[in-house]
């Protein structure tokens, strides 16, 4: 029910974030239509207000020719059009664009409407950009059809509006960023929790059933011990006593083994840094897994490469390193095993490498096996047992000893753990 809540909480945020950010991009595109007719507009009655202008000084011109001579309307409208002083005109479509408040360069021309051919221009260059100019009046005159034209035009008329409303638009960016980056945060982690806590549930019901385990068998073992006619046959009562020792025994390194995370998880592990020998213990602890691996029909080869193979380490870690590598190299090989322990080193330390023919891992979870509690819950990896904790040690382990693990791998063909122990750990590193 929990669960279904906020997958529910989640969606209706992010459909309402979406809404939000959609009406947020709509009122930003309106503001900017807005500023652009408005500039249109103002642009528009400023140049009415000079033709205006113009018509005027041309009507009391008018009236005075017209005592001195008999031309027509029309060649007097077309030649008060060509004795325009360039330096007049720019004085006037200045003064009325600033008393709209528009307040930046401009070109402009007049030119005749049927032949686009111009009469005045301020910038020959821009003969076309003039032409096409969304800002363009007609100066007519009365009986006349409208014939020539003003055009204003200024170069970036885009980007002119867009900078006066950057601010406000990086703004909402901004806003829309902080809210995004808080939304997708609070999920990511929300999400995570719901995995580890599933995560958690498993390790715990792992963790139960090996307990059962041999609590059962003490148990069985104990009420033996009691019977009257166990009692008298020695060889018995050591049978029985030896399996409760036993079975006591691996319950002590499973509470061991729960109480280690604990440790590692608040870094609270010592280190005792002692001169060893690489080789010898990879000798000594093939030994020991012999047994397990020549009863499944299986093979441990060792390739001794190293040159250099003494390192500064604490055994009993490093030890636990390479007996949990070889384990899982045991324990993930449905067929008979064929694990690999192999060294080589460099100026700054050895490379023990643990390779194995086992059922692999696919790529997707390298990020995942070496944090704790992570199994790969797939296929027969189901029916081995652990809990999930050994490479989150190696991985802790090998850092503080200022090293690192690679794991090359492909599903089918094997795993390949690869540990870089330094010689010496550098200064910083837990060892001091
Ligand atoms: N050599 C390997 N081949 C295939 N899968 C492996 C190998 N080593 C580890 N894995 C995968 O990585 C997971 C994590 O390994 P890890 O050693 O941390 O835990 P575990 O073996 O399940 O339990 P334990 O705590 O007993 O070691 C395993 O559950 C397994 O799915
Ligand atoms: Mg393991």
């Amino acid at each position: 029910m929990q669960k279904r809540i906020s997958s529910f909480i989640i969606i209706i945020t992010a459909v309402a974030l979406t809404g939000i950010i959609l009406t947020q991009t709509f009122w930003v595109a309106n503001a900017l239509e807005t500023k652009d007719s408005q500039l249109q507009e103002n642009v528009g009655l400023g140049m009415k207000r000079v033709v205006n202008q113009l018509m005027s000084l041309q009507n009391d011109t008018a009236l005075a020719s017209r005592y001195l001579s008999s031309r027509s309307e029309s060649s007097l409208h077309s030649q008060f059009i060509r004795s325009l002083n360039p330096e007049l005109i720019t004085q006037l479509i200045t003064a009325e664009l600033q008393n709209m408040e528009v307040l930046r360069p401009y070109d402009y021309g007049i030119y005749d409407g049927e032949t686009h051919h111009f009469i005045l221009i301020s910038n020959e260059a821009l003969k076309e950009q003039l032409v096409n100019s969304r800002h363009q009046e007609p100066i007519s005159c009365m009986f006349q059809i409208e014939q020539f034209y003003l055009t204003v035009y200024f170069s970036n008329e885009r980007r002119y509006i867009l900078n006066q409303m950057l601010l406000y638009i990086f703004l909402s960016a901004l806003f829309m960023l902080v809210v995004i980056s808080g939304f997708w945060y609070v999920t990511r982690s929300l999400l995570q929790q719901k995995k580890l806590a599933g995560i958690r549930a498993d390790y715990v019901n792992n963790m139960t059933h090996e307990l059962k385990t041999p609590i059962a068998t003490i148990s069985v073992a104990s009420e033996m011990l009691l019977k009257p006619e166990v009692q008298v046959r020695q060889n018995k009562v050591d049978h029985y006593a030896k399996i409760i020792y036993n079975e006591n025994q691996r319950l002590k390194n499973q509470a061991d083994q729960v109480l280690q995370v604990a440790l590692l998880e608040r870094g609270e592990y010592n280190i005792n840094p002692e001169a060893v020998d690489v080789h010898q213990l990879i000798e000594q602890l093939t030994e020991s897994m012999l047994v397990t691996v020549t009863s499944r029909n299986g093979i441990i080869q060792t390739r001794h490469n190293a040159a250099e193979h003494v390192v500064q380490a604490d055994k009993n870690h490093l030890t636990n390193v390479l007996s949990n590598l070889m384990e899982n190299a045991n324990k993930y090989s449905p067929e008979a095993p064929h694990i690999i322990i192999s060294t080589h080193s460099n100026r700054k330390g050895v490379f023990i490498s643990c390779q194995d023919k086992g059922i692999g891992i696919a790529e997707e979870y390298f990020r995942h096996i070496f944090k704790k509690f992570h199994r790969i819950s797939t296929g027969n990896v189901h029916d081995v047992k652990g809990f999930g904790i050994g490479l989150f040690y190696v991985k802790t382990i090998v850092e503080a000893h200022a090293g690192n693990i690679q794991v090359r791998s492909k599903p089918g063909e094997g795993s390949n753990f690869i540990v870089f122990w330094p010689f010496h750990a550098p200064a910083h590193s837990v060892l001091e």
